[in-house]
């Protein structure tokens, strides 16, 4: 069935021509890059899900140094809010140093896996986990329910809860984390010039779809086609939420290797805290089937998951060590990635592109509409 005539349309005003340089099939794909926001849905697996209350206290507590065992940081010191939830490092700076960048904590909602290397199914884990990590803010059990029993937060904390004394010590981190979870899933990126162009070509709104500088249109066409970036980047987060080879080297040094998703699933299969488990709030355990059938495969080592592009011209340094500086250079190296050091089974889907400098440009535009800022 054809909807459409033919998707040129030429506006003239003046000196200035503007036109929809996509193909017919070209419009259809763009639009299953939307529609955005997507509709709020709530997390069955944590009961204060949209919680006001919940909402209110998670916030406070995400920058409060009482989540850490010596109030030395929060969890705004590496995911700052003024800097779209990260920071400018390369790699985040705990106890010690880290191996890998901090990622921004918009559009989590929802998604299956957490972590760069998935190692948690749900949001409430991935934000319990930091509290108790030894490189982070060490806490135990006992020690957080002491710093929260005598905090500020307390009254907040029972309002919700109830008493915390008679509350198990698990119980109170788990009831801390799906707080933080809570406020977490309030964080969507705004509307970009990108969504104004996807909505405009669903209404057939030509005219208006011609606003979109034809740079990112070409760079569109580079992520659609030959660049084939929408194979993992894709839906409206541009994230298929699963694993890949995207030839980041992973080396830590000379004997070690980052394992990515292959320790992601070694963490995730011996933990307490996933869908399938005690503390998942749901009692039909939804979601529980992904990680009661996942298998650990040699493939699965040095493979990150895939970040959504929402939001990313706000969030370099990029890739999941921090190891590119800029999208200019994220562009440079998917153009000439080294296909033989990629996953032999996995990857066949990336080859160099040896995209020339106009098409770099037009790519790395494209991204930018995918934000609201532009370079400096
Ligand atoms: C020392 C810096 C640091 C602190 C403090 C920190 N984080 Fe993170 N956060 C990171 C890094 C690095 C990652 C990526 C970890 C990984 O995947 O291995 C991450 C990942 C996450 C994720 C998963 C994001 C995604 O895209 O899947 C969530 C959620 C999160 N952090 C929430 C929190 C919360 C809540 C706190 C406070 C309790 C916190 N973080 C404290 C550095 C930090
Ligand atoms: C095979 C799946 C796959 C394909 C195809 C792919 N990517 Fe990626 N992309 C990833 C993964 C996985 C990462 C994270 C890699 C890492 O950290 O080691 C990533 C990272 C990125 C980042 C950095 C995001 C951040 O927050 O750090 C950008 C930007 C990006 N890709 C853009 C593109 C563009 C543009 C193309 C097409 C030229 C493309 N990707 C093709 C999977 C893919």
């Amino acid at each position: 069935m054809r909807l459409w005539g033919p998707a040129v349309l030429v506006i003239l005003t003046g000196a200035v021509r503007a036109e929809v340089l996509l193909s017919e099939e070209e419009i259809q794909q763009t639009l299953s890059f939307g529609p955005w926001p997507p509709s709020f849905q709530s997390d069955p697996s944590n009961r204060i899900s949209n919680d006001a209350r919940a909402i209110a206290l998670g916030a406070a507590l995400f920058t409060d140094p009482v989540l850490s065992v010596d109030g030395a940081f929060s969890c705004a010191s590496c995911h700052d809010p003024k800097q779209a939830f990260t920071t400018s490092d390369t790699r985040a700076l705990g106890r010690v140093l880290l191996d890998r960048n901090t990622p921004s904590l918009r559009n989590l909602s929802g998604l299956r896996w957490y972590g760069w290397g998935g190692k948690s199914d749900s949001l409430w884990a991935a934000s319990l986990h930091p509290i108790i990590e030894e490189q982070e803010m060490a806490h135990n059990k006992e020690s957080l329910k002491s710093a929260l029993s005598e905090s500020s937060f307390i009254d907040d904390f029972e309002a919700i809860f109830g008493g915390i004394q008679s509350q198990d010590p698990e119980l109170v981190l788990v009831n801390t984390a799906k707080t933080l979870s809570a406020y977490l899933e309030t964080l969507v990126t705004e509307r970009t010039q990108f969504d104004d162009f996807r909505d405009a070509l669903e209404r057939r709104d030509l005219t208006e779809a011609a606003h979109y500088p034809e740079t990112a249109q070409r760079g569109l066409q580079l992520f659609l086609g030959r660049g084939n970036c929408v194979f993992c980047h894709n839906s409206p987060g541009f994230s298929n939420n699963e694993f890949h080879d995207a030839g980041v080297p992973y080396f830590l040094n000379e004997t070690e290797v980052d394992e990515g998703r292959f320790g992601g699933l070694n963490f995730l299969l011996s933990s307490a805290y996933t869908l399938g488990g005690d503390w998942s709030d749901d009692p039909d355990k939804r979601g529980a089937w992904a990680v009661r059938s996942v298998r650990r495969s040699h493939s699965d080592f040095g493979t990150f998951r895939t970040p959504s592009l929402r939001g990313v011209a706000e969030t370099a340094p990029y890739m999941h060590n921090g190891s590119l500086n800029d999208l200019d250079a994220v562009i440079r190296h998917y153009s000439e990635i080294d296909t033989e050091r990629l996953h032999t089974d996995g990857e066949a889907i990336l080859s160099e592109l040896n995209l020339s400098e106009q098409e770099i440009a037009d790519l790395v535009a494209f991204l930018e509409t995918l934000s609201n800022v532009t370079r400096p």
